[in-house]
């Protein structure tokens, strides 16, 4: 087992040099289990391959253990893949299509049975080794890729959206199978895909990405609670983050977030911090997040100071909750959530959590700290 070393990795393609993984710097430690996000083409997959060998790297370094593999041929590398069209032989058996692999290698055939008798207990799939993948379901079949993979222990295993191919149910399931698999057999893995919900609910860290460069790598609840820019906080959350425009205003001793629907004043580490930055009386971006936006006669009540008003404009039941998506000035639209049943078109009252409450340098778009 190894951790993975990307020091200053970049892919260029083509005959403009178009930079698809740009300084691309990150530690992934032994047995973790890390998940890379990001929109589509946005670099994951060509990250992976130039980890996997299968794409030259075209600058920077990377290491698998102690060891630089740029120049190590993929065989070398003691690497595993699973990718999203895990092409199954379809006149083998499952037994022959995981042992394919060791058979190639020209593995003795018992160490090749027990291997194979092995990776099929840990995915449970030992009752249909005889059969053909044709004769399989779709999360079978996915088993089976896996076990393909699993088959030999390599230092490494990279999965590229594994998942993409089956129905939600089924990814729900195989999404913890495979949590369950890393916790038995450990190997550091690398998971890529451009699901969010599956990178929280996978990663032990997750790193997302934007246009081929690293935006934050972090746990699943920092990125949530503390993104570092605007397009972390719109990408990761099932709905994206709310941003409202405004002005931070002195207010006699406080500071407060003046919008033209109302002003939110700010906590006093907030202001402490906010005063430092310079941006006093400038457009800047709030952040919130839906559940942190109240109807609550209660939370009205105790937030006087922290209100807004908008127009209901339609909600969404989504079972465990309701979404209402609030006009709060010509077109601009807040998703709010609550339990209170409230009219379309009804002006509404909300009380803003400031404690919740994210502030992004406009321009630039980043987290504002300091
Ligand atoms: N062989 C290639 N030649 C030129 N451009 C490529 C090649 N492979 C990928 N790209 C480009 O690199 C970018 C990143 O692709 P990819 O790594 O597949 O993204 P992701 O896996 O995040 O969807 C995309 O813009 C894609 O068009
Ligand atoms: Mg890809």
């Amino acid at each position: 087992m190894a951790g993975i070393l990307f020091n200053h990795v970049y892919k260029r393609y083509g005959k403009y040099k178009e930079v698809v993984v740009n300084d691309f710097n990150l530690a992934v430690n032994d047995q973790e289990f890390l998940v890379f996000v990001g929109p589509s083409g946005c670099g994951k997959s060509t990250t992976l391959r130039m980890l996997a060998g299968l794409e030259d790297i075209s600058e920077g370094e990377i290491y698998i253990g102690d060891k630089l593999v740029n120049h190590e041929p993929p065989k070398n590398r003691n690497i595993s893949m699973v990718f999203q069209n895990y092409a199954l032989y379809p006149n083998l058996t499952v037994y022959e299509n995981i042992a394919f692999g060791l058979r190639v290698r020209k593995v003795p055939k018992h160490e090749i049975d027990l291997s194979v008798k092995r990776a099929a207990r840990v995915l449970e799939i030992e009752s249909f080794l005889d059969r053909k993948p044709s004769d399989l379901s779709g999360g079978q079949r996915q088993r089976v890729a896996l076990g393909r993979a699993i088959v030999r222990t390599p230092e490494v295993f990279l999965m590229d959206e594994p998942l993409s191919n089956l129905d939600a149910k089924l990814r729900v399931q195989m999404r913890s199978e495979i949590i369950r698999l890393h916790k038995k057999i450990g190997v550091t893995t690398i998971y890529v895909t451009h699901d969010q919900i599956e990178a929280m609910t996978m990663g032990d860290r997750v790193v997302v990405m934007n246009k081929g460069v690293i935006q934050q790598v972090d746990t699943p609840e920092r990125i949530y609670e503390r993104p570092v820019n605007m397009f972390v906080a719109s990408f990761i959350g099932n709905l994206p983050m709310n941003f409202i425009e405004g002005k931070l205003r002195e207010n006699d001793g406080y500071l407060d977030f003046c919008t033209n629907r109302g002003s939110l004043r700010l906590t006093a580490g907030q202001a402490a911090r906010l005063r430092k930055s310079r941006l006093i009386n400038r457009d800047i971006t709030m952040g919130i997040r839906a559940e942190h936006i109240s109807f609550d006669e209660a939370a009205i009540e105790a937030n006087p100071h922290s209100l807004m008003t908008g127009f209901t404009m339609f909600n969404e039941f989504v079972g465990s909750d309701r979404f209402y998506h609030m006009d709060i000035r010509s077109g601009k639209l807040l998703i709010a959530r609550s339990q209170c049943l409230r009219e379309e078109g009804e002006r509404v009252t909300m009380a803003i959590d400031m404690e919740k409450a994210l502030f992004f340098n406009k321009d630039t778009e980043m987290l504002l700290t300091e």
